[in-house]
């Protein structure tokens, strides 16, 4: 099966080499090639260039793209898309003037959720689960990381894993799966913060590990959930078990998270709404990728991640959506790459840039995914007819994408 795009009015992340991820100076360069066509065969990327140079060949599609845009899909590395319910009281709560904090104090935020999924069948949690998946794969999400957490007992922690694994058998598009059963300590554990950890690490872990149900782990290191030593207990023994950490981190408060996360290797730190010069200086050359995500400060009023900051320190940056019931109920990546242009002035070429080839990296999936290289995997997108890219967060709001192909299908 073969399709071939022509007419492409731009086609957008063409990278001839095969790079993990793009940081600093470089995140404002987005090659491209305009008036360009690209050959899919199979799953895989074959063949693109300038239309002028195309070659005869007999495709079993053609895909005429006058005016409109072709790039990879997005890459969204940090979501909590299993869930069961929604948190729109709170929502109105918030409105009415209580903080994210007090709503958790009295046993909202979290362990509202907790307690409707404890509540939920595994059936029921899958079905309102692929309502979401299929949601953001219409508005371009070709890969994603999705968290349990919304569990916190092992018979609840484990019904999300499982239901993200069958997330995983029943789509095609790449599924990454986080272990995030130290997201808040259940009421149960409420003095007993030891205890709960204990659980974590000698009853959930080798059964998350027993069943292969993650390749991640991660960990809420706040002020008032998990404290940065709790953090590298539960980093450390579940790295015994082959989980590389992603972790929470900076979301409220500076609490020297991430150095901690740097040290332990993690993959990306992700949220930084605060952040300070010894951060930045941690993360310098680390391999640990700062994941932003725009939607959640923007949803609970919270700052932005610095991102100028990050990237004019030469680091790189990825975006994410934060898709979960309490701080971040969208998965909408078109938002989040706008938001990151208005909110967080970062140029429409580093925002696309972060949320693909970088938020591909923040979920180890770089390699074969992510830009428009011979031989990745062919998951992209055609805009709609746009004037330019930058239409595309200018045009905040608006559903521009037309067609999103995973795996080489539309
Ligand atoms: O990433 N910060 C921690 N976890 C989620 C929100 C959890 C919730 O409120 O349900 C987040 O924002
Ligand atoms: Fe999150």
């Amino acid at each position: 099966m073969t399709t071939l795009f022509v007419n492409i009015q731009e086609l957008l992340q063409v990278r001839d080499s095969d790079i993990a991820f793009v940081a600093g100076a470089d995140m404002k360069i987005l090659p491209s090639i305009k008036n360009a066509y690209l050959l899919i065969e199979g799953d895989e990327i074959k063949d693109f260039g300038e239309m002028s140079d195309l070659p005869f060949i007999e495709a079993d599609t053609i895909e005429d793209c006058a005016g409109k845009i072709v790039l990879p899909t997005w890459y969204d590395s940090h979501t909590h898309i299993v869930y069961a319910g929604n948190r729109e009281l709170e929502f109105v709560d918030r409105i009415n003037g209580l903080s994210y904090e007090e709503i958790a104090n009295r046993g909202g935020g979290i362990l509202n959720s907790a307690k409707k999924l404890q509540e939920t069948s595994e059936d029921d949690l899958y079905e309102q689960s692929k309502l979401r998946l299929m949601e953001v794969m219409k508005m371009g999400t070709g890969g994603v990381e999705i968290k349990s957490g919304y569990g916190l007992t092992t018979e609840a922690e484990l019904k999300m894993l499982r239901v993200i694994k069958r997330l995983k058998e029943e789509f095609s598009l790449p599924i990454k799966a986080t272990f995030l059963g130290a997201h808040a300590f259940p009421a149960e554990y409420k003095n007993n913060h030891e205890g709960y950890i204990d659980v974590l690490i000698n009853e959930m872990l080798p059964k998350v590990a027993a069943e292969n149900l993650a390749e991640f782990v991660d960990a809420f290191c706040e002020t008032g959930y998990f404290s940065v030593a709790q953090t590298r207990k539960i980093v450390e023994a579940a790295k015994q078990y082959g989980l590389v950490p992603k972790i929470h981190v900076n979301q409220f408060t500076m609490i020297n998270g991430i150095e901690m996360a740097v040290d332990c290797k993690a993959l990306s730190v992700d949220h930084l709404e605060v952040l300070n010069d010894a951060d930045v200086e941690v993360l310098k050359g680390s391999g640990t990728m700062p994941v932003a995500l725009p939607s959640c400060s923007y949803f609970i009023s919270i700052p932005y991640t610095p991102a100028r900051k990050l990237i004019d320190n030469g680091l790189p940056l990825a975006l994410a959506s934060d898709y979960n019931p309490g701080t971040t109920p969208s998965g909408n990546m078109n938002f989040v790459v706008a938001t990151a242009c208005i909110k967080m002035k970062i140029t429409p070429e580093e925002a696309i840039n972060a949320a693909t080839i970088n938020g591909a990296y923040a979920m180890n999936l770089s390699r074969e995914y992510g830009s428009i290289t011979k031989g990745k995997k062919a998951n992209v997108m055609i805009t709609k007819p746009v004037p330019s890219f930058y239409y595309l967060p200018y045009s905040f709001g608006e559903q521009l994408i037309d067609k999103v192909m995973i795996q080489g299908n539309f």
